[in-house]
């Protein structure tokens, strides 16, 4: 790079985008997608409906909500290869893998793969939207030894995703806890996923390879991992009692505890919020109330000693957990709501591109003479 760049590591706060879709303050805690509040949209909103407003830029009324949700539920079925690939898949492997390798053989199946038209893009979107949430699912009853559960046509996103995840229609109050839960995770401005999959489809690139690397970015643990990080915390920590010694061991050995902290909220993670809200309630009636209750504690402790603030991956924790989703399976569900959120950048990135390619400094050896093998 030339002389006089500036490095900004990990780009903190650098602007790489013009957004229609998401409004982040992070001083000041608000969230609005479209315009629309993260809280009214969690609390009044269906995860069909901020799709809509994702994809066509404001809410849809009654006919279009209609039409979006006939055609969501006719995308769900997924290829009988995928399912039959998943069979062959390591049964202890990672689930995040499994669907990273989905949503590539997905693009090997869609007929508008290559087509990076507004409107190609937009059928695209609703498709793996659908798609995912039943390869998710499929692929953990294939690992579990069990039949993949056929999606019910009767059901919202949401609650369709549970049965077929669980086998069992889901009450009312969990489907309502998890229709929440995916508005609360579909977007997020340019986090490190979000910008993978605008980086990938700035060469012009295409949906299904752009959010296949999404999922990859998605995984770690400073991202979407946390989540499942967090309930491992919990179970590590085991009960109530040992919440105190455990922040004290772990503030005096500065661990980085999973599920604090944002680079953009100083003033509190707006989702963090209600996400906790939605976890006591799921927590008391599972009968599982002290997963939530050591949330709670391990919370105070650690804000009161270093003012770090819980991010939207803390209370989703117990919350998924107490709904009876599998630990490892926490990464998928966001990606299965991440990607209404991953899709809508993606048609942004598309109807306006410039190639994403940043600069580097260069901070190795001069130039140096030329030896051969035998003489280094
Ligand atoms: N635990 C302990 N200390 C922390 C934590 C944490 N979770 N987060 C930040 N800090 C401290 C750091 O040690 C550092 O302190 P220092 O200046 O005394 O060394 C300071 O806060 C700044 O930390 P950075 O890592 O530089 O902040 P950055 O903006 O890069 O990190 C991040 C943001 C990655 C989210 C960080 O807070 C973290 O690692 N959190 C845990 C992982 C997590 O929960 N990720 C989910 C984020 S939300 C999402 O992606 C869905």
């Amino acid at each position: 790079m030339a002389e006089g760049s500036q490095l900004i590591r990990g780009l903190e706060g650098v602007v790489a985008a013009e957004t229609k879709l998401c409004d982040l303050d992070g001083a000041h805690g608000r969230l609005a997608y479209a315009g629309y509040s993260i809280d009214d949209l969690a609390r009044k909103a269906t995860f069909e409906e901020v799709c809509f407003l994702l994809w066509y830029g404001d809410l849809p009324k009654k006919a279009q909500l209609a039409e979006l949700t006939a055609a969501m539920g006719a995308a769900r079925a997924i290829p009988a290869e995928v399912t039959r690939a998943f069979a062959l898949m390591p049964k202890d492997t990672d689930p995040n893998r499994p669907l990273q390798a989905a949503v590539a053989m997905l693009g090997m199946f869609d007929p508008d793969t290559t087509d990076n038209s507004h409107a190609a893009n937009v059928r695209k979107a609703i498709r793996l939207t659908s798609q995912m949430a039943t390869a998710i699912c499929a692929h953990h009853r294939v690992r579990s030894g069990q039949s993949p559960v056929a999606p019910a046509s009767d059901l919202s996103h949401a609650g369709n995703f549970l049965y077929m995840l669980t086998g069992t229609r889901p009450s009312p109050v969990v489907t309502k806890a998890f229709d929440a839960s995916l508005t609360l995770y579909a977007e997020h401005e340019l986090n490190a996923s979000t910008f993978t999959t605008r980086t990938i489809v700035s060469t012009q690139s295409d949906m299904h390879s752009a959010v296949a690397g999404g999922v990859g970015a998605l995984k770690g643990p400073l991202h979407g991992g946390a989540g499942e990080a967090v309930m491992r915390t919990l179970m590590e920590i085991g009960e109530v009692a040992n919440v105190d010694a455990f922040a004290t061991q772990a503030l005096a050995t500065r661990r980085r505890l999973m599920g604090f902290g944002h680079r953009v909220y100083t003033a509190g993670d707006p989702r963090a919020a209600i996400l906790k809200g939605m976890a006591e309630e799921a927590c008391r009636q599972s009968g599982q109330f002290k997963w939530y209750e050591m949330a709670v504690k391990l919370h105070d402790r650690i804000h009161a000693a270093k003012k770090l603030i819980p991010n939207v991956d803390f209370y989703s924790a117990p919350l998924f957990y107490s709904m009876g989703i599998p630990v490892d399976v926490f990464t998928p569900v966001i990606a299965a709501a991440r990607i209404a959120g991953w899709s809508a950048n993606i048609i942004e990135q598309h109807d306006d591109n410039r190639l994403i390619r940043p600069r580097a400094d260069y901070v190795g050896s001069k130039a140096r003479p030329w030896r051969p093998v035998e003489e280094r």
